[in-house]
């Protein structure tokens, strides 16, 4: 009987600690259609900048976590319904935005980009004219740029690669998104040119839900110390040249 009841008890704290673990793990979300920040590598898991920085986070804050990949524009949502704990996701921390999340300590800055065909006549942002048509990431800053700053015709895509394409194949006069992306992108893609103008100044962060203070002074003492001892500086030195920086 006693055997009996010792085991019953060890299943029982099985179960009890497997629970727990599982309700311990956090949720990271991201939209890994942004690299060098996050995208999907060979091995069809979700790699970059932000995955490697969020990684060294949470070792240091020390709660185990998964990451997955949503829809740029259901971050904040997801971020409110608490389907995710925490977003890093090359986010631009804006007023709109931080009225809905609690963003970090700003960890990159960024600015927004032009991408054009070689060979194309616009040269500038100003070179944008009306029944022409632009192309950028549903939700995010260059979206938000385009359609408040330049008369040409904004079209949204879920994905920034295929606004890309579609700007190969001649339905598109430029694309915008932040610079290093834009970088990365016309590199891969090839027969593209980023223009040099810089349109904004951005800084990104990791949001948590509004309420969730805890969280985000954990993840900011992280990025700290991070800072600090060296480790920011060897991640970002696996991603960009310096000058990106
Ligand atoms: N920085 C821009 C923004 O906050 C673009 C971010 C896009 N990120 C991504 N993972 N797709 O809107």
């Amino acid at each position: 009987m006693k055997k009996v009841l010792a085991l019953l008890v060890a299943l029982m704290m099985v179960g009890v600690m497997g629970t727990a673990t599982a309700a311990d793990k956090l949720v990271v979300g991201t939209n890994a259609e942004f690299a060098p920040f996050e995208y999907i590598g060979d091995d069809g898991k979700i790699a970059g900048f932000d995955i490697e920085l969020i990684d060294a986070i949470m070792k240091l804050v020390g709660v185990e976590y998964e990451v997955i990949s949503i829809e740029f524009d259901a971050l904040l949502p997801a971020l409110a319904s608490g389907q995710i704990n925490l977003s890093i996701s090359g986010m631009t921390i804006n007023e709109e935005r931080a009225q809905n999340v609690l963003f970090s300590e700003p960890y990159f800055n960024a600015s927004q980009k032009l991408m054009v065909v070689e060979g194309s006549a616009i040269t500038c942002a100003a070179d944008l004219k009306e029944g022409m048509k632009i192309g950028v990431q549903m939700g995010t800053t260059g979206d938000l740029y385009a359609t408040d700053n330049l008369p040409a015709e904004v079209l949204r895509y879920n994905k920034i690669l295929d606004a890309i394409l579609d700007m190969k194949n001649g339905r598109l006069d430029a694309v915008m998104t932040d610079a290093a992306p834009s970088d990365y992108y016309a590199k891969a893609a090839g027969g593209l040119t980023v223009l040099p103008e810089e349109l904004s100044e951005e800084k990104y962060g990791i949001a948590v839900k509004l309420d969730n203070t805890e969280l985000i002074e954990k993840i900011n003492a992280a990025l700290a110390q991070l800072v600090e001892d060296g480790t920011y500086e060897t991640i970002h030195a696996k991603y960009f040249t310096p000058a990106e920086e």
